[in-house]
């Protein structure tokens, strides 16, 4: 095996030492060394002939350079399309990374089995053989052609990067999955899998072999709840595009949320349904949010959020009822207790409600956080309603900040937000008269009423 020179390096300051310390000399800091390769005799590739990455670069005029639209592989997932900017790049680095458990082997199978013209290598270091097929029998889907050995979905149980790429040479993949990063070791260095400097020795081979063959990599990569392990961290930097993979395991829908690209915008998310059959596209994710009701409830109203560029509509539910005890609880589920407080404030000072001996308790449907403010509106006259016990019919939803005065302000990308609800066949939309501005308002087939204060809407839902 060849020699390595290794040293440590602080992770905080870049100080360097010979050996491991637990505080570092220069910036104090504790348990930041890592061991890294400074120097390496040979350095192992995935092709051993790979000497044209050592021509030197000349400075060329930027108007000179040939540019050509990247070459992307259509996938049958929309939403990963979606969330890649359109599909994967030729020959680009893609990191999933998301904690255990959330679903990121079987979106990557499911992703490699449905591939209907490509050849995929999935190579698993966490699950056997086995292991993977049952996976695969569970997601159900259709058997693949096995006369033509061009596609199909081969799968590889290896570690070592050396025989990955031995295998690679062999079988000319069209894509290469990962499962995962972190059990990757390369002969280059003696640390164990999932250290820091193995995962990002290993990633930089992946690298190398994805440039120099054009050939999409996926690598997918764990987060642990504390995000303790550097692992990814430092992939971020190195990989073409990020994608996080994000949900609550005790609820069933999971965000793909594209968190760096290098091809395309870091706005777009995927929304998936996680079933007993794996993964399913949600392409309108505004239904899973909005719970079933029969019948109207008080204390129920819709507002409108955007989770990337997509408009949601989710369902606000609130609850007020006469405290019991001396101090009247305030709970919120889904939406910041403090914004809750604040608006509770509003509604006390501007609208006159008594509320501050009431218990009241706010949840956002579906297990779902906004943070967007654009939902206050549905907040207040969720309050309102449930305090008055008057139900706000259900054709009717909100998109507007509530500001201190009890004024109604304007919310980014309205008109997306009111094609949305226009779409899922609500009536009546209530917006910022700020942000009626520029709208032209009877081309909208929802009926849209701009409103400015707190007052104007207990006006026209209340009295
Ligand atoms: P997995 O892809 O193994 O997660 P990760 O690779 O991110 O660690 O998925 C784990 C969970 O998904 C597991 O708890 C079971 C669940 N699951 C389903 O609900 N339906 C399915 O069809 C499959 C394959 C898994
Ligand atoms: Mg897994």
């Amino acid at each position: 095996m060849a020699k390595v020179k290794t040293s440590y390096f602080c992770q905080h300051c870049g100080y360097q030492s010979p050996k491991w310390m637990g505080k570092c000399p220069s910036c104090q800091n504790w348990n930041t060394f890592v061991e890294e390769i400074i120097q390496k005799e040979e350095k192992p590739t995935w092709k051993s002939h790979s000497s044209s990455l050592q021509i030197a670069a000349k400075p060329k005029i930027i108007t000179q350079i040939d540019y050509q639209e990247q070459n992307r592989i259509i996938t049958s997932d929309n939403e990963l399309n979606r969330a890649l900017g359109g599909g994967i790049v030729q020959g680009s680095l893609i990191l999933i990374g998301g904690e255990p458990g959330i679903g990121k082997s079987t979106l990557m199978l499911q992703i490699a089995m449905s591939m209907p013209t490509a050849k995929v290598l999935y190579v698993s270091g966490e699950e056997s053989e086995q292991q993977i097929k049952m996976r695969a029998e569970r997601l159900n889907i259709p058997s693949q052609d096995l006369s033509n050995k061009e596609s199909g979905c081969y799968v590889l149980t290896e570690t070592n990067t050396q025989n990955i790429f031995k295998q690679i040479e062999i079988l000319e993949p069209d894509l290469v999955i990962v499962d995962s990063i972190q059990t990757l070791t390369t002969v280059a260095i003696e640390s164990p899998a999932g250290s820091v400097s193995q995962v990002r020795e290993c990633a930089g081979e992946m690298l190398r072999y994805a440039k120099e063959s054009g050939t999409p990599v996926f690598l997918i990569g764990h987060i642990t709840k504390e995000g303790t392990l550097a692992g990814p961290k430092i992939l971020e930097h190195m990989v073409d595009t990020v994608l996080q993979f994000e949900g609550d395991r005790h609820l069933s829908y999971r965000i793909l949320r594209t968190v760096k690209n290098r091809f395309g915008s870091t706005s777009e998310l995927g929304i998936y349904e996680m079933r007993s059959s794996g993964l399913r596209e949600v392409t309108n994710p505004s239904e899973i949010l909005l719970s079933q009701r029969e019948g109207e409830l008080s204390g129920i109203t819709i507002g409108t959020t955007l989770e990337g560029n997509r408009p949601l509509l989710v369902e606000v539910q609130s609850l007020v009822s006469t405290a019991t005890y001396g101090t009247p609880q305030r709970s919120s589920t889904g939406f910041d207790a403090k914004r809750l407080n604040m608006l509770l404030a509003v509604l006390e000072k501007r609208g006159g409600y008594r509320l501050g001996s009431q218990d009241v308790f706010l949840n956002i449907a579906g297990g779902f956080k906004v943070e967007d403010p654009a939902i206050d509106l549905a907040v207040c006259v969720s309050i309102i309603s449930s305090l008055e016990d008057v139900p706000i019919s259900d054709q009717i939803c909100f998109a507007a900040e509530v500001g201190l005065g009890g004024e109604i302000r304007a919310v980014n990308r309205i008109e997306n937000r009111i094609a949305e609800a226009q779409k899922l066949g609500f009536h009546t939309i209530f917006i910022s008269k700020f942000n009626a501005k520029g709208l032209d308002l009877p081309s909208f087939q929802i009926a849209v009423k701009p409103v400015s204060k707190i007052g104007d809407i207990v006006e026209s839902l209340f009295l």
